[in-house]
């Protein structure tokens, strides 16, 4: 007799995952940094030696706080090693800049990354970038303003796996070369909410596997701004809401040099090529043609997305308020937003960042005034009363709430607030059972139902403009679900700056 094997989804265990920060998303969302090692407090802006930001990120297995705020002016590229979370909320006044040569990310797996500026300037090293990663698996940069790289500003190209890079300004590479930079790895890039502004190519140049979602691409130059592939190694892509700007600078269309080997989703990005001053760009239809000549796909790619998928209007609206290094907006982060927001009027590509019209001065960020912290653990005494630590005990790498991250950590996301997510992924295994009768042949298979709950808080800072936004849950951790698999409310986001909402 024929045997028949029925396969039941059968709920067989659940772990809970912790992201690398309330908020962190995407493919190196899992990161760890320096959970579980030691804590080096930053004391001073000396390019090197005890107390330095170069000395803490040189060591594995470390979380680095700041007890100083300003700029540190480097001569030599910073190397960052494995396990490293870098906390730049955390730095008293404006917070903390780099200026002067870039960073090496080569190998340093597990990085966390947040609120930090790297500017590196035509006094680095010609033909480097201003952020690299050669090699390495999941990292995520958060909230990271980096500008005026030499040869690439952020490139990623090589085995890198899992990255992550979101709120982040990527800007104004410098002349002759001006590049936002390569985005090449078939080991993942997610790229959610970043604004790429004032270069002439590589806005960027993606190879491999890539999702970018609710980005904003402004003033992009004769190079391209999106180029999609243009090469024989194979790619599979997400391109979804995101907002593409021309400028003074660009002349040619937001995506190009596509090929049959650049397999791309594309959902409802705008495109605003008049450079009239009014934004008043329209959704980019999905034909190849308007995509540089990729392959369009049907189906999105099952990658890690964001809890929170805006409009490409309102991502830019959102783009506009938080990218960067927002906690304190300096100069360059606020001209460059400033050139945005005159909607194709303003923009220049540049090969002198200390020269008009950016004329960069690395002493005008404020360096604030040092708090009271008299365990020396990096937490201030008043925040440690408040959260019921000691302020007499060094326990800041402790975990006195249970939650998984730090003392120093909970403070840390305690000062930058945004979207909150928790993700409960419950994993299920098949079990194969053999019917004691065969079913009829035209009977569907009926299968075991399994629940996947994902509860998310959605804070934003300020209701999106305009009258209502659906939004999409992430289902199971993973993939994409529209609104009508949402249940609890069916929610719009008129008047609410927080909402929950549950996808089944
Ligand atoms: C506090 O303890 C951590 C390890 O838990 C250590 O890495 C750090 O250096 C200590 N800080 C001080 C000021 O001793
Ligand atoms: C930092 O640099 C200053 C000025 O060069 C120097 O006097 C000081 O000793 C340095 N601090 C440390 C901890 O090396
Ligand atoms: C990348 O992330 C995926 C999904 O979490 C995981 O299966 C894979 O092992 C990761 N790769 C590396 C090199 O960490
Ligand atoms: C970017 O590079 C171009 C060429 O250097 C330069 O003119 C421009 O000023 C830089 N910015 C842009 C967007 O190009």
């Amino acid at each position: 007799m024929k045997r028949f094997v029925i396969a039941l989804a059968a709920l067989t265990g659940s772990a809970s995952a912790i992201p690398a920060f309330p908020g962190a998303e995407g493919m190196g969302a899992q990161a760890t940094g320096g959970r579980g090692g030691t804590h080096y407090l930053v004391t001073n802006l000396n390019d090197s030696g005890a107390g330095s930001l170069r000395d803490a990120v040189s060591g594995s297995n470390r979380i680095v706080s700041f007890a100083v705020g300003g700029t540190i002016n480097i001569d030599s590229r910073i190397v960052v090693a494995s396990h490293v979370t870098i906390l730049g909320q955390t730095a008293p006044g404006d917070g903390i800049a780099t200026y002067g040569n870039g960073w090496s990310f080569s190998n340093a797996n597990h990085a966390i990354v947040r609120y930090i500026r790297i500017r590196m300037g035509k006094g680095g090293d010609s033909g480097k970038d201003a952020i690299t990663i050669a090699d390495g698996d999941t990292m995520i940069f958060d909230h990271v303003s980096v500008t005026w790289g030499r040869d690439e500003t952020f490139s990623i190209n090589g085995a890198v796996n899992n990255v992550t890079i979101q709120n982040s300004i990527v800007g104004q590479g410098l002349e002759t070369h001006s590049c936002g930079g390569l985005i090449q790895t078939d080991g993942g890039v997610s790229m959610f909410r970043n604004l790429y502004i004032d270069n002439k190519t590589r806005n960027p140049k993606v190879k491999g596997i890539n999702e970018f979602t609710n980005n904003v691409v402004y003033n992009w130059g004769g190079g391209g701004g999106y180029i999609a592939g243009d090469s024989d190694g194979l790619s599979y892509a997400n391109i979804v809401n995101n907002y593409f700007i021309s400028g003074p600078s660009t002349s040619v269309t937001a995506f190009t040099r596509g090929n049959a080997n650049f397999f791309g989703y594309v959902h409802d990005n705008y495109y605003d090529p008049n450079q009239n001053g009014v934004l008043d760009g329209t959704i980019l239809g999905p034909s190849s043609s308007n995509y540089g000549g990729m392959v369009i796909v049907a189906n999105r790619f099952d990658y890690p997305t964001v809890a929170n998928l805006m409009t490409a209007p309102n991502a830019l609206t959102y783009v506009l308020a938080n990218v960067g290094c927002s906690k304190v907006r300096d100069a360059t982060d606020k001209f460059l937003v400033a050139r945005v927001q005159t909607w194709g009027k303003s923009g220049e590509l540049i090969s002198d960042e200390t020269a008009s019209p950016v004329s960069y001065n690395p002493s005008a960020l404020n360096g604030g005034t040092k708090w009271v912290d008299t365990d020396g653990d990096g937490i201030p005494d008043s925040a440690e009363l408040a959260m019921g630590t000691d302020p007499n005990v060094n326990d800041s790498m402790q975990d006195k709430n249970g939650n998984g991250y730090t003392n120093l950590e909970d403070w840390a996301n305690s000062l930058v607030g945004g979207t909150s997510v928790v993700t409960t992924t419950t994993t299920t295994t098949l079990k194969t059972t053999t019917a004691s009768t065969p079913p009829p042949s035209t009977t569907t298979i009926t299968t075991t139902k399994t629940t996947t709950t994902t509860t998310t808080k959605v804070t934003t800072t300020a209701a999106p403009t305009g009258a209502s936004q659906t939004l999409y849950g992430q289902c199971g951790g993973i993939g994409y679900t529209g609104a009508s698999n949402c249940v609890s409310p069916a929610t719009t986001c008129s008047s609410l700056n927080a909402y929950y909402f549950q996808c089944l």
